[in-house]
């Protein structure tokens, strides 16, 4: 798929930004400020109904307006579709696809699918576990739309049961003893199990679909330094050995098909948790809880990589997303946000390859000379509010 325009109203420094867009490379150049990465973030919000850099959506409405438009046209095959959010402060944000009835966001998921590599994405290898969650959730929900769902459904469940144990486990033993308290808590253990089953088989599945993909991008990243240091993900569920065996690897049980069961020990883990929870007044199992643990060869990469290593390992895991999408339902648009600085030159030449066969790849840099040669195509200006087209 590719984006054949793009067009931006109070987006970030962005007042209004139109750009006509192309299969293949895209570059856009400018220093550093002038909102290069807000364009692609633009961009990725479509594609996620998130950014890449904040967890709220205020930042990204320009300063004294009240909502920002992205708007794209979207060619799939012999199809496109064009889809608009209105991003609102203070108010419900609005989707609408093809100039139609406004609805809810959501309605727009699936539509595009992006895969973006930004500077921050060192923090995949070195940062919390939640960034790792947040990765697998990302993705789970570009490759099927209703982990969206599935991911709120946890998220309200999960902050219900946290506030009924911080207020009965203050109350000491009467709290903890209170039948209403108590069968109040049996309900969200109930959805928060229903929910937490399916999106922990979400994850498992798509570790094990991820997994092949990552170990060959760092491989192929990384060139020689990978021998013997072989690049594998493994998802450590907070259940422990609770979990049945055989789930997230790859060709082993697919987990979609053992939701019945995840639930079931999810259920049990939640109410054998149960009196530490209300101690603590937070629950201490369920998939807010897992990792998803990056190992090179026998070490964690998480404070044993070098700087080198964690920069191939992150780029491996965008590279494995993008093979994935891939796989699934044909290219999604590849982004590519100010990273060839970064790399020393045979990963530089790694990644052009891999984007120079992506039907479409939008790229930022400060300089040209950032650009490796094998990347030309469209180029625009990007200078203070202004975004124009070389020719
Ligand atoms: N909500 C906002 N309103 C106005 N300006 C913003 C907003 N958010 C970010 N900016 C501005 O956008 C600029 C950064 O843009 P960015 O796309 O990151 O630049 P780059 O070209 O280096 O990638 C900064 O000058 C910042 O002040
Ligand atoms: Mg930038």
């Amino acid at each position: 798929m590719y984006l054949r325009h793009l067009q931006v109203e109070d987006f970030r420094s962005w007042k209004h930004a139109d750009l006509a867009l192309e299969p293949g490379a895209t570059v856009l150049v400018g220093l550093n400020g002038r909102g290069k990465t807000n364009l692609l973030e633009a961009v990725g919000y479509l594609a996620t109904l998130g950014s890449h850099r904040v967890a709220t959506d205020a930042p990204l409405i320009r300063h004294g307006c009240d909502r920002a438009i992205v708007r794209a046209a979207v060619v799939n095959g012999d199809r496109e579709l064009t889809v608009e959010l209105e991003i609102n402060a203070g108010r419900a944000n609005r989707a609408r696809v093809n100039r139609g009835q406004p609805g809810p966001p959501r309605s727009v998921l699936g539509i595009l699918r992006t895969v973006l590599f930004a500077p921050e994405d060192l923090a995949l290898v070195k940062g919390d576990p939640a960034e790792r969650r947040r990765f697998l959730d990302d993705l789970l929900v570009q490759r099927a739309p209703r982990y969206a769902g599935v991911r709120a459904d946890y998220d309200k469940a999960l902050r219900q049961r946290n506030a009924l144990l911080k207020t009965a486990g203050k109350r000491g033993r009467s709290g903890r003893d209170d039948p209403y308290a108590l069968s109040t808590l049996d309900v969200w253990d109930g959805q928060l199990a229903e929910a937490g089953a399916q999106l922990l088989a979400g994850r498992l599945d798509l570790v094990a679909d991820l997994t092949p993909h990552a170990a060959a991008a760092y491989s192929g990243v990384a060139g020689s330094a990978a021998v013997g240091r072989e690049a594998s993900l493994t998802y450590r569920s907070s259940l422990g050995d609770a979990l049945p065996e055989g789930y997230g690897v790859p060709d082993g049980k697919r987990a979609e098909e053992g939701v019945a069961e995840l639930r079931d020990v999810l259920l049990s883990a939640l109410q054998r948790a149960r009196d530490t929870d209300l101690e603590r007044g937070v629950s201490t199992v369920g998939p807010h809880r897992d990792e998803l643990d990056l190992r090179l060869g026998e070490s964690p990469a998480r404070g044993y990589a070098s700087h080198g290593e964690s920069w191939s390992f992150a780029l491996a895991l965008r590279l494995g997303s993008y093979e994935l999408l891939r796989d699934d339902a044909g290219d999604p648009v590849l982004m590519l946000d100010d990273v060839f600085a970064e790399l020393d030159r045979d990963r530089r030449a790694r990644l052009a390859e891999v984007a120079a066969d992506a039907e479409q790849v939008l790229v930022t840099a400060a300089v040209d000379e950032d650009v490796p040669s094998e990347l030309t195509g469209t180029r625009y200006r990007v200078s203070e509010g202004n975004v124009s087209r070389e020719t």
